[in-house]
């Protein structure tokens, strides 16, 4: 997380700089700063919260061609001023991004236990005490010593500094953080993505692990680990990303809305012989993995469900867990990770592991050009372009048509077009379809602490993302549970206040789920039905109709209802759903 934008150049970098900083906001809002040279020396504006603060604490006449600026989601070290990038000492103005695992190491015996000071913090002092170590200053004495620190810290980093005796350069270093160069008009800038650089760079360059140097106006260093001078081969900027996103009053609501388009595309533009030829000689005994986080993770769950008609072994693993539990995986695995932005840190780490072991991987990301598309083996596109808002949907939809695709290719029977032609046909056919009822259910949630999800087999997969949604914009405890698991235990929680939604949409598992109503209703308690069968929907207190289709397919039907219902919870509520508290889009950190 945290982002980063830095520029040098022969013009005055700082309205440009403070927007390419807002289009980093995403990834983290805690906190927001800029450092700037003026006159030879080092300036800085810092504040808590996001861009559009920062830009008012700029609102007067800045004027510099040398710039770093950090937008900040806090891991270590609390929401504060000091804590809040770029971290100023002594001659030093610093961004991070990552983490020092180490950093204790760093610290003063009296911060030792202090859990308010930040990792960064703690580690630019050394970097002070390093460059006080030299007798003769050049850009390239100070890059020795900066170099030196980094092959004693452990941890994760993209890095930018200014140092006040060179004010004309900034220095840079990667591992494990996502970091791109990009050349500007009469400037050169450093950001975390090439999204943040598309507006104003022609072409890009993504620093490749532990890579590092200096950029001034005049000239650009970068190094490989071992010190040896690299090569820059500067590539177009991808084109997707120079669309502006929707100008719509909330970011999330325009996502939601484009989610079937996204899956639409993302069905099109499927490589079928490309993707069978790399299937092509796996045997129904191969061990399939499927790994991401958060909306991602719950993706691979329904995939794991169509993937199983062909394949008996699919494991489904959180990419954090996937990395503690990671014995069985060797050359005869195929392990498939699902990320929207491609740089998530579990999940990137997830990668190098079975490349290490030499599993093949497959890629499902929307965003091209990441960290994670650039690594696996073959890479499936979700198009659903660039997606803002920090709840994963219009993303989330690109990938389950993603997996469902690539199920589709192994398909023995040969049907994968005729199956893919009927999802597209369903799609198509939601695209004109309002959802009612929506509105009366969020009355019913709105002022609950905590709410079930219920559902069998798929739709209890469903569940868990609608919950994840739910809770994540709206801050309403929404536990997702199979049905049947009601009886174990949680049923203790029902009475007359308690509100169960219920997910019917599956013919195989709708008596059970008539059963699992009235357990509930029985003892009083609320339930919000979503399903198109009429004899389930009639025995709730509110029913949300949906249109029938096979049971495979319904996911795609139950999550517009769901993402909706989580975004005008949020916002009947009055919370901002396009930033939830506590959240980022981009978790480059582990
Ligand atoms: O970019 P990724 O898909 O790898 O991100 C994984 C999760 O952090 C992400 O899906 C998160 O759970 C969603 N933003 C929640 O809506």
């Amino acid at each position: 997380m945290c982002g980063i934008i830095a520029g040098v150049g022969e013009v005055n970098l700082i309205p440009t700089g403070l927007e390419m900083l807002k289009n980093l906001e995403y990834r983290g809002y805690d906190s927001a700063g800029i450092a700037y040279f003026e006159k030879g020396e080092i300036f800085a504006q810092k504040c808590i919260g996001g861009v559009d603060k920062l830009k008012e604490c700029c609102a007067f006449n800045i004027d510099s061609n040398v710039m770093i600026g950090h937008t900040r989601w806090a891991t270590h070290g609390k929401v504060c001023l000091q804590n809040a990038q770029p971290i100023i000492q002594n001659n030093i103005a610093l961004v991070h991004n990552g983490i020092f695992e180490n950093y204790k190491e760093f610290a003063y015996e009296f911060e030792q236990n202090d859990l308010t000071v930040s990792d960064t913090f703690c580690w630019t002092k050394y970097l002070v005490k390093k460059l006080e170590e030299l007798a003769f200053i050049s850009e390239e004495s100070v890059l020795q010593q900066f170099k030196q620190l980094l092959d004693n810290s452990r941890g994760s980093w993209a890095i930018c500094f200014l140092y006040k005796y060179l004010p004309n350069c900034i220095f840079f270093a990667k591992k494990d953080s996502p970091m791109v160069l990009g050349l500007g008009d009469r400037c050169i800038w450093i950001g975390s993505d090439e999204y943040a650089l598309s507006q104003v760079c022609r072409k890009v360059y993504h620093l490749e692990n532990s890579q590092y140097g200096w950029v001034s106006s005049k000239n650009l260093r970068v190094y490989d680990k071992f010190g040896r001078e690299c090569d820059i081969f500067w590539s177009k900027i991808c084109n997707d990303l120079k669309e502006s996103k929707t100008q719509n009053d909330c970011i999330m609501e325009s996502e939601i809305e484009e989610g079937i388009d996204s899956a639409i595309q993302t069905l099109e533009n499927f490589d079928f012989s490309y993707v069978s030829k790399f299937l092509k000689n796996i045997s129904p005994k191969t061990k399939l993995y499927i790994s991401g986080c958060g909306t991602a993770h719950n993706a691979g769950k329904i995939a794991k469900f169509w993937l199983n008609k062909h394949f008996p072994f699919v494991e489904v693993e959180y990419a954090s867990e996937f990395l503690v539990n990671q014995q069985n995986i060797d050359s005869n695995c195929i392990c498939i990770f699902v990320s929207q932005s491609g740089e998530t840190a579990d999940t990137l780490k997830c990668v190098n592991l079975a490349k290490e072991r030499q599993a093949k991987t497959l890629g499902i990301v929307n965003m091209e050009n990441s960290s994670i598309a650039n690594l696996v083996d073959i890479l499936i596109l979700g198009k659903s372009q660039k997606e803002y808002a920090v709840a994963a949907t219009k993303s989330y939809m690109a990938q389950l048509a993603a997996l469902y695709a690539l199920s589709s290719c192994v398909d023995i029977e040969k049907s994968h077009l005729r199956k893919v032609d009927r999802l597209k046909e369903l799609l198509l056919s939601l695209k004109n379809i309002t959802i009612e009822r929506i509105d009366d259910v969020v009355e019913l949630i709105k002022d609950r602490q905590s709410i079930y999800y219920l559902g069998r087999g798929m739709d209890y997969l469903v569940a868990l993302e609608g919950a994840l949604k739910l809770k994540e914009v709206s801050y309403i405890h929404v536990e997702a549970m199979p049905a049947g698991e009601l009886k174990h235990g949680s049923i203790a929680l029902i009475d007359s206040d308690f509100v169960s939604i219920v997910l019917s949409t599956q013919n195989a598992t709708k008596e059970k789920m008539k059963t699992c109503i009235s357990e509930i209703k029985c003892r009083g308690g609320k339930v919000v039905v979503f399903s198109p069968f009429v004899d389930v929907g009639q025995m709730g207190d509110i029913w949300v109709k949906l249109i029938e289709c096979e049971d495979e397919l319904a996911p795609f039907v139950l999550s517009y209802p769901l993402q909706r219902l989580a975004y005008l919870t949020a916002k009947r509520k009055g919370f901002n759903p396009d930033k939830p508290r506590n959240l980022a889009k981009s978790v480059t950190v582990e």
